[in-house]
């Protein structure tokens, strides 16, 4: 068994972000804290990219709000940890500090975007609006701007789309332009939650392609935020596991993609391939409500791992104490008691495999 005290890492030396231990906590009366994010850490290069996945509730959001410190408008707030941008510490920030990062530095698309359009508005004057604030040192005009940023996008007739509402667009073209007013102002990071979320399969793969290709030509960071696996790891180097609020495993995409080591991971990746095979076949079970999450490790009452380890019951280390740490092994982070059990269970089952074949020729 691993030693789930033992100190996280895998650190990236060039960190343009750097969070440790964050943990958030959503108000209540009384000043009660209810856990939604816990002791969560990770880091993104500069011009990386990271893909932060897990269930719907799993705290994704949350985090994206911790990173462009606009937590307290959603009732919640910074419990613990650290969030170091570019080596500047924001955990403390003030408002104005934030003013002077949100939109600049670290950009965020939020999950409900498309939605917060303005319907009755043109394009180009929302984006006017935007590049107005940002006014470009180059004396730039901000509609010449705003015309740059979706040409950027890959908008078709940008003189007309200029002109036209958002009901005049598609889901896609809509979500083009929501990603260019992001990127109004140059950040260093683009964090894009659940951007393809409400797209349909053909229009989401234009939209990480265009991603892929934005990071690339300008040289920022991505945070990349989806329920499904097989969409961040399209885009991703790197890709944190999230479940109740806790990093279940970290790492390079490769690793967790082909050599998954946490019992949820293995789960998601079996479900993104069963999915590219036309069927569907999700972790049995729900995940836990905030505010319900079990002792130990959250992911046992959907563990078929600690009901082999158990002789057929959830194995008693994994319902008790706290949520397992991650650490480091084979290369990337892992939160689960029995991870090693489980890489010599592999490599066991692999050198029969190999016998056997030897055995047949
Ligand atoms: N203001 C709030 N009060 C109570 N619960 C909240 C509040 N905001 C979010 N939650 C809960 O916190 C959990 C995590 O939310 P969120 O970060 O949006 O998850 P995700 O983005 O992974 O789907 C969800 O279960 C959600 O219901
Ligand atoms: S610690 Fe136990 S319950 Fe959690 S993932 Fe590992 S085997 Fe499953
Ligand atoms: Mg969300």
């Amino acid at each position: 068994m691993i030693d789930a005290r033992a100190p996280e890492g895998v650190a990236v030396t060039n960190a343009l972000l750097a969070v440790k231990g964050l943990s958030i906590g959503i108000i209540g009366s009384k000043g009660r804290r209810t856990p939604v994010v816990d002791n969560v850490s990770f880091e993104i290069a500069s011009g990386g990219t990271l893909g932060l996945v897990g269930e719907s509730g799993s705290g994704k959001s949350m985090m994206c709000r911790a990173l462009v410190g606009t937590l307290g408008r959603h009732g919640a707030e910074l419990t613990g940890g650290s969030i170091r941008l570019e080596g500047e510490d924001l955990s403390n920030a003030s408002e104005s500090v934030w003013r002077r990062v949100r939109g600049r530095r670290v950009a965020y698309v939020p999950q409900s975007s498309l939605a917060g359009l303005n319907p009755v508005l043109s394009i180009g004057k929302q984006l006017t609006s935007l590049t107005r604030v940002a006014m470009a040192d180059d004396g730039q005009s901000p509609r010449a701007r705003a015309r740059e940023l979706l040409e950027m996008v890959e908008i078709p007739r940008v003189g007309s789309v200029m002109h036209e509402r958002p009901y005049q667009l598609s889901g896609g073209m809509r979500q083009r332009v929501v990603i260019a007013g992001a990127l109004a102002r140059s950040p260093s990071l683009l964090i894009a939650d659940e951007p393809t979320t409400a797209l349909d399969v053909r229009v989401q793969s234009k939209i990480l392609d265009l991603l892929r290709r934005l990071r690339e030509q300008l040289g920022m960071s991505l945070m990349l935020v989806s329920h499904d696996l097989a969409v961040v790891e399209e885009v991703c180097d790197s890709i944190v596991v999230l479940y109740a609020g806790a990093v279940m495993e970290a790492g390079r995409q490769d690793l967790i993609r082909e050599r998954a080591r946490h019992p949820y991971t293995a789960g998601l990746v079996a479900a993104a391939n069963m999915e590219l095979a036309g069927g569907f076949e999700p972790i049995p079970g729900e995940a836990p409500s905030v505010g319900a999450w079990p002792a130990g490790c959250r992911f046992w009452p959907r563990c078929g791992h600690s009901l082999q380890v158990g002789d057929g019951k959830p194995h008693p280390s994994c319902c008790e104490g706290a949520q397992p740490q991650p650490v480091v092994i084979e290369g990337r982070r892992t939160a689960c008691l029995f991870a090693e059990l489980m890489i010599k269970n592999a490599a066991g089952a692999q050198s029969v495999a190999a016998q056997r074949s030897e055995g047949e020729t």
